[in-house]
């Protein structure tokens, strides 16, 4: 058998830090409310020099170093981002550039789905490895998610965070990624959305907008029904599940999750009281933090997931 296996992680996280407090001056909100609903107490700001390739580079470097691989075997970029700095040329070029990866052998693409980005990703990455046609893939979840928020709508801008992480990925005999489960559905798509034309100069400047009481609810049901397909794919009980990594959007989803999986808050690697929701770069920050803490051990089974516009959901067992 020929599995993917999670070879090194890395993570960036943007200096500038946005607390409860900062944003009580800035919209009509307070500490208690965010707290309370969302589990945010304070979120990292991209500076001007912090962009979705420089992050994504930073947390890629850091990947390859715990890997210790020769970053020549790379075979494949592939950066999960719901906004990249500029539609051309893509972020995962520039970003393998930046490396100095094998250039005309390690192609390179931008994946989007959303804050589910990460485990789309990491699934297209899992399938090239399986398959025989690469050894190793860079697997990248970045996002300079801030510069869409409306800073004057209390609803989302409490919400969001900047940064990226990234995970190496190389081809073994012993699992690795066991499955990865991937699934939208589109009808919901008017839940959440960029609005304005990013074409059209004429329009007002676009922003992230979302329905998230509504979001809420099918969040819960469908991440519910992904961990019971993803256990029944690999034969596996709850029992078997030693961490949680979840998307890091609201402490509330995480905890109905981690009911579902029948999993105590300690076996859940939170990041979002100090990040908020980073789209498609919390589950590999989380996922970076909790290896590198110490807490996620080799041999430990891992249970990915994430919730997002689209709607798009998916998840990924893994055997660290
Ligand atoms: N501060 C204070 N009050 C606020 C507020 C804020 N920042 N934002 C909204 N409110 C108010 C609303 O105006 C509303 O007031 P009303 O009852 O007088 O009308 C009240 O709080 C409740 O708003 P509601 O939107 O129902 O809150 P909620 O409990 O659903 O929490 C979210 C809002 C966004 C935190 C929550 O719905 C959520 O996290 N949704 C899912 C997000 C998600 O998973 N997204 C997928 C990935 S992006």
């Amino acid at each position: 058998m020929r599995y993917s296996r999670i070879l090194g992680t890395g993570s960036y996280l943007p200096e500038k830090t946005l607390s409860n407090a900062d944003l009580e001056k800035m919209v009509d909100t307070n500490d208690e409310w965010i707290t309370q609903r969302t589990g945010i107490k304070s979120r990292h700001i991209r500076s001007e020099s912090d962009t979705t390739v420089s992050m994504g580079t930073e947390a890629a470097k850091k990947a390859l170093e715990v890997a210790g691989i020769d970053k020549n075997k790379i075979g494949m970029v592939i950066l999960s981002t719901s906004s990249p700095d500029r539609l051309y040329p893509c972020a995962a070029a520039e970003i393998q550039a930046n490396l100095g990866l094998n250039n005309t052998c390690c192609p390179g693409f931008d994946l989007n789905a959303a804050c589910s980005g990460f485990i789309y990703a990491l699934s297209v990455a899992d399938q090239f490895i399986r398959s025989g046609f690469l050894d190793y893939v860079l697997v990248i979840g970045s996002e300079s998610i801030t510069k869409m928020a409306d800073w004057t709508d209390r609803a989302t801008c409490i919400l969001l965070g900047d940064g990226a992480g990234a995970v190496v990925l190389g081809a073994d005999t012993e699992p690795g990624i066991l499955s990865t489960h991937l699934h939208a559905d589109g009808s919901y798509g008017g839940l959440i959305t960029h609005t304005g034309d990013l074409y059209d100069k004429t329009v007002p400047p676009s922003y992230f907008k979302m329905h998230g009481n509504e979001v809420f609810k099918i969040a819960v049901t469908k991440l519910g029904d992904v961990i019971d397909e993803a256990l029944a794919a690999n034969n596996l009980k709850k029992q078997d599940i030693n961490w949680l990594v979840p998307h890091q959007a609201n402490l509330r989803i995480i905890q109905a999750t981690a009911k579902k999986l029948e999993i105590s808050l300690e076996q859940v690697i939170l990041t979002i009281a100090g990040q908020g929701n980073t789209a498609s770069a919390s589950v590999p920050l989380a996922l970076d933090a909790g290896i590198r803490d110490g807490r996620i051990k080799r041999g430990d089974m891992v249970f990915l997931e994430a919730f997002s516009a689209g709607l798009a959901w998916g998840a990924a067992v893994v055997k660290y």
